[in-house]
């Protein structure tokens, strides 16, 4: 609060600069310049390329493109002018909006973005979702120039989540899954409106499923704390150590911690892994769903350590 007001107050003077700098305690000062700014990334495939839009405080957006038609689909585009800058940037086709829930800080962008370029396609599946034009369900499937999306869904953290399977037939490349506040780099939505059983059904069955190689893209930059509760969860797993000790080596860079793939989130995720002896004797409990029940209640509890 304090630091905020003293850069208000010292921009509205129009002394942000030496003069502020001056009055402003050294404590202060680095409190104010170590936070991280965020950079945006691209992951390129030969058969399509993923742009990692931060957006607000720790909301990704993405957009993909395919590279033999230069269309393209942006994820939860809460942030429209960013969208229409990285579009032009790339000097793509923007076709389609991919909303995984009708959360503000994912479907908030939905109405002005259909303003700023008219004609877009809105999937999503909950009429909640703002400018909605396509409502799907589990395996609808549709293109994005020669890349082939499947819906999942994955009712949970909301009643209408969907994920985006998004694959090219033939390609020797990995699949791509945005998974929302659904699946998160070592963890997991709230469940706001729904229950164990179906977030059981949602990571194990439905994204579990994925080919291992499956990139994870999914809706926040929640890595470090939720690898600091992996590590609680089970403190002598080596994976989520060593997960831990990149992710926040990568964080103060800049960089996104994300994607992570579908294997990958088996061995560090403690949600992916609740029929794991370690993870169900953490909770007292050996029924898996009953695990996913108990760490899911912990972690919203949990008190984050500062290392
Ligand atoms: C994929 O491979 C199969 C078998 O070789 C072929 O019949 C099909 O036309 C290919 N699809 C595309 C989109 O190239
Ligand atoms: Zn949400």
């Amino acid at each position: 609060m304090l630091i905020r007001s003293l850069v208000a107050s010292a921009c509205t003077l129009g002394v942000f600069g030496a003069a502020a700098y001056k009055f402003a305690p050294s404590k202060l000062q680095s409190a104010f310049f170590s936070s991280v700014v965020r950079k945006s990334s691209l992951v390129e495939q030969s058969d399509m390329k993923i742009e990692l839009l931060p957006a607000l405080t720790d909301n990704y957006m993405y957009l993909l493109i395919d590279e033999d038609t230069k269309e393209a689909a942006i994820v939860d585009p809460v942030e429209p002018n960013k969208v229409v800058e990285a579009v032009k940037k790339h000097g793509v086709k923007l076709k389609t909006v991919l909303t995984t829930h009708h959360h503000w800080d994912h479907a908030g962008g939905n109405e002005k973005l259909v303003k700023l370029i008219p004609g877009l396609t809105v999937y999503g599946g909950d009429d909640r979702v703002g400018a909605l034009t396509k409502k799907v369900t589990h395996y609808n499937t549709f293109k994005v120039g020669s890349l082939n999306v499947k819906c999942l869904f994955t009712p949970c953290h909301t009643s209408g989540h969907i994920c985006y399977y998004v694959t090219k037939e033939n390609s020797s490349e990995p699949p791509a899954v945005f998974t929302g506040d659904t699946l998160f780099v070592a963890g997991c939505g709230k469940f706001f409106e729904g229950t164990a059983d179906e977030m059981y059904k949602a990571l194990i069955d439905v994204l579990g499923r994925l080919p291992p190689e499956t990139r994870v893209y999914c809706g926040h930059e929640y890595t470090i704390n939720n690898l600091k509760f992996a590590r609680h969860v089970e403190p002598d797993n080596e994976a989520i150590r060593k997960k831990l000790a990149w992710a926040k080596e990568t964080y103060d860079n800049g960089k996104p911690t994300i994607p992570s793939t579908m294997g990958d989130e088996f061995t560090y995720n403690p949600f992916m892994r609740v029929r794991e002896k370690s993870v169900q004797e953490h909770a007292g409990k050996s029924d898996p769903i009953e695990t996913m029940r108990s760490i899911r209640k912990e972690k919203d509890g949990f008190k984050v350590p500062k290392d």
